[in-house]
């Protein structure tokens, strides 16, 4: 290890100790080099909690003053980028305490009455990830806006939609766009559903059994902004489960970024060329001059594999600990961070992505022509307006679609010549429902790709999720 054995005792807990812990002890222990990022939400935490030491008569007034004014220096400190945190003072909580001690003397030692470091933790994590899913949902809302922006720009685009990346049914590029806006909506109902359940306070849980002072826990909660305190101290400093739901959400999330991703990294192919990425939002190669590659959405796609990992990973670091608090927790941090800059990153670049598209629809048109996207629309109208059963339709289309893979045109090149020698009562009408533009405006049942059905939902998506 790089630091010497320690010879002095821990400042922190060394009181029954004769010598200090080991260069490795220290390293394994420490975490202040990861949780140092939950300082102000420490310091704010540490603030209610003096405010309400003071109001209990708990604390002196006079002690409390010199507390909230330390802990105010402290922060700017902190946020000036003048402070020294100390792997010797193990984490975050321990660093400010100790600089309060050195700036305002004996009355920081009294800031730590009727509390422990793992209801101040606990806390301290759930105002973290609070402000962390408020900035994923803020990001989340622009790259809605985003998509619904390019959705009603390109209501009446026509593209082949698919099914096992099989040219299917002709569908409309709003139309598609539009279905990541509702899955980006769930992921922000996830979040949201979250965020509500994470937000009670354990602080005056203690270090697991609560206190016997006569503190007042509603006071802190509601002063942190919290519904209310957390009504079960053990469960308070020792479950994990809203760190848990945030990135089981932020999972899901992670894995529609990664769908739409890969949709851009396909589209941007030259094998599709349906869309061209903004010039900010493309690199180059450097060996091969005529590249543009998506590296962006290729991250994307590749990072929705950190945010399920730091899932699993704190799945199994909470699955067999007793309650109630142990250092394991200790391990939430670094995933949890991760995974929340992970998220704000792949929002900010899809949106970045999806902004500057160019999108091909000439191309997109012609795709959609390929590859008898109408025949159902044919086989259904058959059914309807000729009365034939649906079975018997779709062998009547099928047979027209072997013609037309004989002759190498789509079936709208088929003459009627042919379409009557496979049924004599086919007509001309036949090419007015084979249409591209006649099939996607057909769709108009709730939620289908029609034009009209895509303006109507664009409009819909605004009020439900940007308002
Ligand atoms: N750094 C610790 C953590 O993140 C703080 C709580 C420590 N509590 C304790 N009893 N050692 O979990």
């Amino acid at each position: 290890m790089t630091e010497k054995p320690t010879t002095h005792t821990s400042s922190i807990w060394g009181g029954r100790f004769e010598t200090g812990p080991s260069a490795i002890m220290e390293e394994i222990n420490a975490s202040v080099d990861f949780d140092r990022r939950l300082f102000a939400h420490d310091i704010a935490g540490s603030k209610a909690h003096c405010t309400m030491l003071v109001h209990q008569g708990i604390i002196s007034q006079a002690d409390g003053d010199a507390i909230l004014q330390g802990l105010d220096a402290v922060l700017s400190e902190i946020e000036s980028g003048d402070f020294t945190f100390r792997r010797a003072l193990e984490d975050v909580h321990m660093n400010v305490e100790s600089r309060l001690a050195e700036l305002i003397g004996e009355a920081a030692g009294r800031l730590h009455t009727a509390r422990s470091r793992n209801d101040q933790v606990a806390t301290d994590l759930r105002l973290w990830l609070r402000d962390a899913i408020d900035r994923v949902d803020d990001g989340l809302k622009v790259l809605q806006r985003a998509l619904i922006d390019k959705a009603e720009a390109h209501a009446d685009a026509i593209m082949p939609g698919f099914t096992h990346l099989q040219a299917a049914q002709p569908v409309t590029l709003g139309h598609h766009l539009l279905a990541y806006v509702e899955m980006l909506g769930r992921d922000r109902g996830r979040l949201a559903d979250a965020r509500r359940r994470l937000n009670e306070c354990p602080l005056g849980a203690a270090a697991l059994a609560g206190t016997a002072f006569p503190i007042d826990r509603r006071m802190t909660s509601s002063a942190l902004g919290f519904t209310q305190p957390c009504a079960n101290s053990l469960d308070a400093v020792s479950d994990r489960d809203f760190v848990l739901e945030f990135l089981s959400a932020g999972s899901i999330l992670a894995v529609h970024l990664s769908r739409l991703a890969e949709e851009m990294v396909l589209w941007s192919s030259e094998r599709f060329a349906f869309l061209r990425l903004p010039d900010a939002f493309a690199t180059g190669s450097s060996i091969m001059p005529q590249k543009r590659n998506p590296d962006a959405a290729e991250l994307i796609r590749a990072k929705s594999g950190r945010v399920v990992g730091a899932l699993i990973g704190i799945l199994v670091v909470i699955k067999g600990l007793p309650l109630a608090y142990a250092k394991d927790m200790q391990e939430d941090k670094e995933p949890v961070f991760d995974a929340a800059d992970t998220l704000d990153l792949g929002v900010a670049a899809m949106t970045g992505m999806i902004e500057g598209a160019t999108f091909d629809t000439d191309r997109m048109y012609a795709a959609a022509a390929e590859g008898f996207t109408t025949a159902t629309d044919l086989a259904d109208w058959l059914v309807r307006v000729r009365g034939l059963p649906f079975r018997q339709a779709h062998h009547l289309v099928g047979a027209l679609v072997k013609k037309a893979e004989e002759l190498e045109c789509p079936l709208e090149a088929l003459p009627l010549w042919v379409l009557q020698s496979v049924d004599a009562s086919l007509t001309e009408e036949v090419y007015e429902v084979l249409a591209l533009g006649h099939s996607v405006a057909s769709r108009t049942s709730e939620g289908g790709t029609a034009p009209a059905n895509v303006r109507a939902a664009a409009a819909e998506a605004r009020r439900r999720f940007l308002d």
